[in-house]
């Protein structure tokens, strides 16, 4: 999508659709400005009319007078003492949908100075972009839906563009996440993601390895592997390295990267969505539309690994028992009392691959459980990590995104739900608590002295409805909070 700003006046702009927020208290002083476009006395009436006071996500279309425009669009902002960059987004994703189905290009006018460092201009050109997806790779007749191709945001000052440059490459690596998430399971398969991968890793020139079953054997990587035992696909250990001149940081991303999780032979029964098992790779989804982005803004001083270790939780003859003893790459032993339970023991040794690498940081993103959707809803994913600093970066990127992220309790107590009779631990803890005992369980793989958060994505790599700059399906959840966290690493002085 091109996207411009620029210092035209709205009165001499034409375009198709002209989205125009409007803060609340606002509207007379602005009805002034339009009056090349649309009759005064005419818009008094139609606001008066349809009561329209900038109340937040008040909608009102207008019709202009110039054959130049097609459609105004009035949104409401709510009040400007309790305006935040989110209302921003919002009303832009409210306008840009009624922008579809319109040729031509797309017109911004928002109050712009209310917020500074062009934040508000990122945001506002993310969610149309962000809103305006549609994934029509599996429809053989594709409806012909018109999308907005050309963006201005009216009245900025030129230094905006700069600012606007990065819009694209972060959106890419979400449009990535969702088209890859929302990819079926028979055609993303494990070695289809590494092969995913391996286009991100020649576009944009990262390193990448790409681990088969046999070299993960020799790694000792005894709990991901026996999840991957049930499936006729091989598994496939990721990792891609985006690499500046001079590092400071060093920091792992790992994703949870199971493309289809049926539950194994505790299958998912009765209400539990096996159907829509395709998103279990979700946070592998993210990582890699991180390393996208990443690696075309090219961010200083922080090296960046990705892992996934991708596989299927199947059933066949060789499955995973319920019962089984396993033995993860750090020695520790494992007890599998749910089959369902796969995403963690994938992640245990991705986590021990991550701690050989000696980060500075380790950041791993799973849909691991259902009990977190049950807490958090579909708009808020869980953080959870020992460490203050790495909690709070992490939480201060996903604010200032637009991303939900909470912070939720590592109690250590807890591990008394995941002891063993046989073995070191169990993979499953008691349904009160299950995303706590996950985090726990994921902790025994973590040396003790790396920093590590564990976020939970099983509610929101995914949404049923239209919501905000979120199309129905897959949101590439994530990418746009890893992205901006990696960029403030740079900037701490360390
Ligand atoms: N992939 C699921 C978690 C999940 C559930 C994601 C619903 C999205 C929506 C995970 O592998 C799983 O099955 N977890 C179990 C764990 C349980 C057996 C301890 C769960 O949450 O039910
Ligand atoms: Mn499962
Ligand atoms: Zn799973």
């Amino acid at each position: 999508m091109k996207i411009s700003a620029i210092t035209t006046g709205i009165n001499e702009w034409s375009g198709s659709v002209l989205i125009v927020g409007v803060l609340k208290g606002e509207i007379e002083n602005q009805i002034k400005l339009f009056n090349s476009i649309v009759n005064e006395t005419y818009l008094r009436k139609r606001l008066s009319d349809a009561k329209f006071k900038g109340e937040s996500k008040q909608k009102l279309i207008v019709e202009s007078i110039e054959e130049k425009i097609e459609k105004i669009v009035f949104i409401g902002l709510g009040s400007p003492e309790n305006l935040l960059i989110n209302d921003f987004r919002v009303a832009t994703s409210i306008g840009t949908r009624e922008s579809f189905d319109h040729k031509g290009k797309l017109g911004i006018f928002f109050p712009w100075d209310v917020f500074d460092h062009y934040s508000n201009v990122i945001a506002v050109s993310e969610a149309v972009r962000l809103t305006s997806f549609k994934d029509l790779r599996f429809k053989s007749d594709p409806d012909q839906v018109t999308l907005p191709t050309e963006l201005e945001l009216i009245g900025l000052d030129e230094r905006a563009n700069s600012a606007i440059s990065e819009v694209n490459p972060i959106c890419a690596g979400v449009e990535l996440a969702r088209e890859l998430v929302s990819a079926p399971p028979n055609i993303l398969t494990p070695t289809q993601l590494a092969k995913e991968s391996s286009k991100i890793a020649n576009n944009f020139n990262l390193k990448i390895k790409i681990l088969g079953k046999k070299e993960c054997e020799e790694r000792g990587m005894g709990a991901y592997l026996a999840v991957a035992k049930g499936s006729d696909l091989e598994p496939k250990f990721i990792h891609l390295t985006y690499s500046p001149k001079k590092i400071k940081n060093k920091i792992v991303l790992i994703g949870k990267g199971l493309t289809f999780d049926s539950g194994g032979y505790n299958l998912k029964v009765g209400g539990s969505q096996i159907e829509k098992m395709k998103y279990d790779m979700g946070g592998s989804a993210a990582v890699l539309g991180a390393a996208r982005t990443i690696g075309e803004i090219k961010p200083s001083h922080t090296e960046v690994h990705f892992l996934v270790a991708a596989c299927e939780n199947m059933i066949n003859g060789s499955a995973l028992h319920p019962g089984d003893v396993l033995k993860a790459s750090n020695g520790k032993t494992i007890e599998v009392n749910n089959t369902d339970a796969e995403g963690r023991l994938t992640l245990a040794d991705a986590l021990v691959y991550a701690c050989q690498l000696e980060p500075t940081a380790i950041v791993d993103l799973a849909t691991l459980t259902g009990a977190c959707v049950i807490a958090l809803g579909d708009e808020i994913a869980g953080l959870w990590s020992e460490n203050d600093d790495l909690s709070k970066g992490l939480i201060k990127a996903a604010n200032e995104v637009g991303e939900g992220l909470w912070r939720m309790p590592m109690r250590n107590s807890y591990k008394s739900g995941l002891k063993s009779s046989i073995a070191d631990l169990l993979n499953t803890g008691p349904r009160p608590g299950g995303s706590i005992t996950a985090a726990l369980f994921l902790k025994e793989f973590v040396k003790p002295n790396i920093p590590w958060a564990h976020i939970d994505i099983a509610g929101t790599c995914w949404t049923e409805k239209d919501r905000d700059i979120n199309p129905s399906g897959a949101t590439g959840y994530g990418v746009r909070t890893l992205v901006n966290w990696i960029k403030e690493l740079n900037t701490l002085s360390k």
